[in-house]
Formats: structure tokens, sequence, C-alpha cells
């Protein structure tokens, strides 16, 4: 992979496995998941609370908290394993070539500066330019994620803004330096309702813009059917299945997939869709053996309950982590 970086995909996670340990033992949190982003591709996560979605995102960008920690697996980015810099090279990559939009607007800002001087100084932290042109990007910046008046509201402080006018500074801030891929948790989960769309929009459109890739981890499959291109289905710290956002959403092939997508008020058109999953997903130190979703599968079969399904390609690109695609199995 690292011979052929131009033909590489743009991020590559490989059998990515984050530990916490404990008093009581090591508890295993993500648990050999693998997925690629391709350039310019936006790709959704989504998984119930407790998943993984976030250490997912937090291990791709070197900012687990200790004593969670990645155990195992690699991570690379254009063909460059990222995973065991050096903490300062890792830091020196966060911004410059991936940028972050969390749920709360104010982690991401000083509440004590000018959205002006953490704009400036990101920039110029990461690129070549006088005071001047960075300002003028920074006013661009805010401009175009949809600031009124940028080239005055740029000298406001961070608590001037309205919720949603932050995330769209924040959007601003994680963009500042050209990355090639942002990572965004749950972006508009603290923000009203009705600017929620919007916010989501603004990041998509200048993303594709500027060519970044995305990874938008929500849990909210509406908005994973208007934004993403594929989307990956976590389960208990396991991918299920990754795939065409539109496939995965019509004809979901893993049957907690099919749940999650039964649950989805806006994508359903009528009340029996409505299936809810009986049970819920166990907890880290009580993941059951063989496929981690076997007391709750409405198909469950007898190796599910002793090994575990690794994922299968299938057509269209997809794959998915279920006994009931296993090509050996079906041509015996
Ligand atoms: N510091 C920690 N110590 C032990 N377990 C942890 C720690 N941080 C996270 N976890 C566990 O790791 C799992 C995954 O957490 P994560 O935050 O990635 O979930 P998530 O999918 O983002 O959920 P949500 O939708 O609620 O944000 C959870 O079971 C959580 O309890
Ligand atoms: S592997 Fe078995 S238990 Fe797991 S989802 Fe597939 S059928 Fe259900
Ligand atoms: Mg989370």
């Amino acid at each position: 992979m690292p011979a052929l970086a131009d033909k590489a995909p743009l991020l590559s996670v490989r059998d990515l496995v984050v530990e916490f340990p404990t008093r009581r033992g090591v508890l295993r949190a993500l648990d050999k998941v693998s997925f690629d982003i391709a350039e310019g591709e936006v790709l959704g996560m989504v998984g119930e609370s407790g998943a993984g979605k976030s250490l997912t995102g937090a291990a791709i960008i070197g900012l687990l908290e200790p004593p969670g920690r990645i155990a195992s697996g690699e991570v690379w980015l254009r063909g460059e394993r990222i995973d065991n810099l050096p903490r300062e090279r890792m830091r020196r990559l966060r911004g410059r070539r991936i940028g972050m939009v969390f749920q709360d607007p104010l982690t991401s800002l000083n509440p004590l500066y000018t959205v002006a001087r953490q704009l400036i100084e990101t920039i110029r932290t990461h690129m070549d330019v006088s005071d001047t042109e960075a300002r003028n990007r920074a006013v661009g910046l805010l401009d175009r994620v949809g600031i009124p008046a940028a080239a005055r509201r740029i000298d406001d402080y961070p608590h001037h803004f309205s919720g949603g006018m932050r995330q769209r500074v924040v959007i601003a801030l994680a963009l500042a330096a050209e990355p090639e891929l942002v990572i965004a948790d749950e972006p508009t989960t603290a923000l009203d309702v009705s600017v929620q769309a919007q916010i989501i929009d603004v990041l998509k459109e200048i993303c594709a813009e500027r060519g970044a890739s995305v990874m938008l981890i929500t849990h909210d499959m509406g908005v994973i059917a208007e934004t993403a291109d594929r989307v990956a289905v976590l389960y208990a710290g396991r991918l299920a299945e990754i795939g065409p956002v539109r496939d995965v959403i019509q004809r979901a092939e893993h049957p907690y997939t099919a749940g999650l997508m039964g649950s989805i008020p806006t994508l359903t058109q009528t009340a029996e869709r409505l299936t809810q999953i009986p049970g819920s997903m166990p907890r880290l130190d009580a993941i059951p053996k063989g496929c981690a979703f076997n007391p709750r599968c409405p198909r469950v079969l007898e190796r599910c309950r002793i090994e575990r399904p690794e994922l299968i390609a299938r057509e269209g690109g997809r794959q998915v982590a279920c006994w009931l695609y296993d090509r050996e199995a079906q041509d015996a």
C-alpha cells in the first residue's frame, strides 16, 4: 500500500483495536475495525450510543484520552502511516491535514480570543502567508460558511455568536489550513433543529469545493441519507456493514442494519417497517462470543454463537460481517 501512495485511498484504517485497561481487566472498545475513505468522499459513521463512533475518530487523529490506547492495527493517510507518529508530528498533522468539528463548538474555540485571532493564527501556523493575506483568507472563509458581514464580525469573540453561527466559525477554523480530511463528530447535535440541516449543507459544500474528504459521525440516519456517499455501521466496537449509502439504506444486508433502518421515522413509509430491535447493545465487558449481535438477531444461526464473522465482500463494493453471506457455507 505505501509503495502505491497515489493509488491508495486518502484514509485507510486497518484492524484498529482500541482498549481501556481497567482494574477488572482490559475492555476492548474497538475490535478490528477496517475501512477506507476515498479522496473527496463523505463517509457516514452510524451506530447507537456507545458503539465506538467517537473513539474511531479520536483514534485516527491521535486524540484518545488515556488510559485508552490503540492496542493494534494501523491508520494510513495518503499512504503514510500515522498511528505511530511522535506526539509533535501528530499535533502538526492535526489541523493541517485533518480538521476536526466536534459537537460543542466551544470545545474548538478559545473564549478569550477574537475569531480573527484564532483563524489567523491557525492559517499562519500552517501556511506561509503574511498577516494581511491570512486575514483576507479568514474573512473569505467566514463569508463562505455563511457569517453575515464577515469582515466586521471577524473581530468579535465566540460568545457574540449564536450556537449555529459558532459552529460555522468552527467549520471555517477546521478548514483554514486546507486539510485533506475533516472529521465531524455529531456536529449539529447540540444545535437548534432549525439550523442543523444548514450547517451540514455548508460543511458538505465547502469540503466538496476544496476536495476534502469527510468522516461524518452521527446517529441521525436522515443526515447520512442526504449527505454521505458511503455509510459504515458500527455495533459494539465492530463494523457490521459498510457500503454505498443508497444500497445500505434501501437494502440493508446485515440484520442489525436492517433493524437500524427500520427505526428511522424520516425514511419510514409504513408503520410495519418501524421494527424495534429487542434488547440492547452489550456492555464492553459482556460482549457475547461469536457475532456480537447474536442474542438480538432474528436470523441467528448456530455458528453465530461460536465464530465471529469477518467482513465479507458483497456486490457493489459493500462489505457485511454476517454469516448469512458466507459463500462457502452457501455453496455447500
Ligand atoms: N475512558 C473510558 N474508559 C472506559 N470505557 C470508555 C472510555 N471512553 C469510552 N469508553 C467506552 O467506549 C465505547 C465507545 O464509546 P464512544 O464514545 O466511541 O461511543 P459513540 O459511538 O461515540 O457513542 P455516542 O453516540 O453516545 O457518542 C463505550 O462503550 C464507552 O463506554
Ligand atoms: S452473523 Fe449471525 S447473529 Fe450475526 S448478524 Fe449474521 S445472522 Fe445474525
Ligand atoms: Mg460519540
